[in-house]
């Protein structure tokens, strides 16, 4: 059988990571997280202080490190430079700076780059904010996904309170509003819908009924 290009996009909460790993390890594929990749590039400036705005210096930044998913078990881990980063691109602090640093023309070349070539030969789900009108236009199936703002702040709300992280619900969801309005309004691939994307409203709708509707419209070809 044909191996798909899969393209999951939509705004932080919506519920795409779990559901392209589920996908992926439904169909065999691989699965490709992009938005840790924005993240690690994110870390590695902010451990070196490099600014947001200096586009020369993330271009040699992402020219230097290297960026690599490693599987154990069910949980995928992230490495930067040969170390594990998986947490340290999750904290609050990193959340929050990694839209400017995503807004780089220089750092999304190179990470787009990097994305296509990892995908190129099919077989993987690939999820983030422009994969269906970006980094791969040509994909067979496009997901994006929604939901309110409110239901994915508290998600978001309930992932820290998980994790032990102290945090406050009303402003859990002002944070998702303003990152989402960061990665809608930049001029470089903002987040954006394809016009030939299934869209899945998840506010009411549980992961395995999402999924249910994702593996439905693959075995469509949608
Ligand atoms: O999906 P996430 O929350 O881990 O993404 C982290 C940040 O990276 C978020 O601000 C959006 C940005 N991002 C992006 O600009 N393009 C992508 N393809 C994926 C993520």
């Amino acid at each position: 059988m044909k191996k798909l290009i899969i393209a999951i996009d939509g705004p932080s909460g919506v519920g795409k990571s779990t559901l392209s790993k589920r996908l992926a390890a439904e169909l065999g594929y691989l699965n490709l997280d992009t938005g840790a990749m924005y993240r690690a590039v994110a870390l590695a400036a902010w451990q070196r202080g490099i600014e947001a705005d200096d586009c020369t210096a993330l271009a040699e930044l992402c020219r230097e490190i290297s960026i690599s998913f490693e599987r154990q078990g069910p949980a995928e881990r992230v490495l930067l430079d040969g170390i594990d980063v998986s947490e340290a691109i999750r904290t609050p602090e990193i959340s929050q700076l990694t839209p400017q640093f995503a807004a780089c023309p220089e750092v999304r070349e190179a990470m787009v780059c990097r994305q296509r070539e990892l995908g190129r030969d099919g077989g993987i789900v690939l999820e983030g904010r422009d994969i269906g009108t970006v980094v791969f236009p040509q994909a067979e199936v496009k997901f994006f996904l929604k939901a309110s703002a409110a239901e994915r702040g508290r998600r978001r709300f309930l992932e820290l309170q998980d994790k032990g992280v102290v945090v406050d619900l009303e402003q859990t969801i002002a944070e998702v509003r303003a990152r989402d309005e960061a990665d809608s309004s930049r001029a470089d691939s903002p987040l954006r819908q394809a016009e030939d994307a299934l869209v899945i409203d998840t506010t009411t709708l549980s992961i395995d009924e999402v999924l249910g509707e994702m593996l439905k419209a693959v075995a469509r070809g949608v």
